[in-house]
């Protein structure tokens, strides 16, 4: 396992924003309203039903701090084809200690094709460029195979473990920022096109 991108066959993502608006349409289920308002045609998984938990956390999150539009979930998006792959993002500004915290999901259809790497990668890349951000923490549920070899070979370290056997248990991996290793970002994760930025 590494981050360098796949040698033949790199995936390259771009991220579009999800505004309150679309936010709150997705958590209710209103497919065609989240696309209108996000500007691209997002996959029905984004209305399933743990996405439409997870999409109305995040809307009810921005209206309690609008500065947090800049760093949460956005769809990402393959180019150069357009296709809507998932969502990823941090779950909100960095903390006191200047730590961010990734999530990332990819629609099934475009699973194991390497989009979770890229998508991760694009969230570190802008990580280790953001001067607020001191520590990326990514929290995997130790049963979960795919997650967990995906985070591996950024730079992430172990640091602890929640939870217990019989609920779940996540291990914890953090990586300060000036040790992400993302291999070569402009290879697999276009970052520029939809800047992260506000
Ligand atoms: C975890 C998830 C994002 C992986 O997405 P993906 O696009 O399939 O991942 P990639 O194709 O980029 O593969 C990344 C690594 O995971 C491995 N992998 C992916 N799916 C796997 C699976 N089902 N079993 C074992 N390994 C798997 C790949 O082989 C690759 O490892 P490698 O580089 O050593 O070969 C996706 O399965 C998903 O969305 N799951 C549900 C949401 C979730 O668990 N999110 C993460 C929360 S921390």
């Amino acid at each position: 396992m590494n981050s360098e991108p796949h040698p033949t066959n790199p995936k390259r993502v771009r991220f579009v924003e999800l505004s309150a608006k679309a936010l709150r349409a997705l958590a209710d289920g209103d497919l065609a309203g989240g696309s209108a308002e996000a500007g691209v045609a997002l996959d029905p998984h984004f209305v399933g039903d743990r996405a439409r938990w997870i999409f109305g956390y995040r809307a009810d999150q921005l209206a309690g701090d609008p500065s947090a539009a800049p760093w949460i979930t956005r769809a990402a998006v393959s180019e150069p084809d357009g296709a809507v792959v998932g969502d990823a993002g941090f779950h909100g500004p960095p903390d006191e200690d200047g730590m961010v915290e990734v999530g990332f999901t990819v629609v099934p259809g475009y699973r194991r094709q390497g989009y979770a790497r890229a998508m991760l990668r694009a969230l570190l890349v802008r990580a280790a460029a953001e001067p607020g951000v001191r520590t990326v923490r990514a929290r995997v549920s130790a049963d979960n195979t795919a997650s967990l070899a995906t985070v591996a070979g950024f730079g992430f370290t172990r640091v602890g473990e929640q939870g217990n056997e019989r609920d779940g248990l996540v291990i914890v991996f953090e990586v300060p920022a000036e040790a992400i290793e993302t291999g070569h970002p402009t290879a697999s994760a276009d970052t520029t096109a939809v800047p992260v930025e506000p």
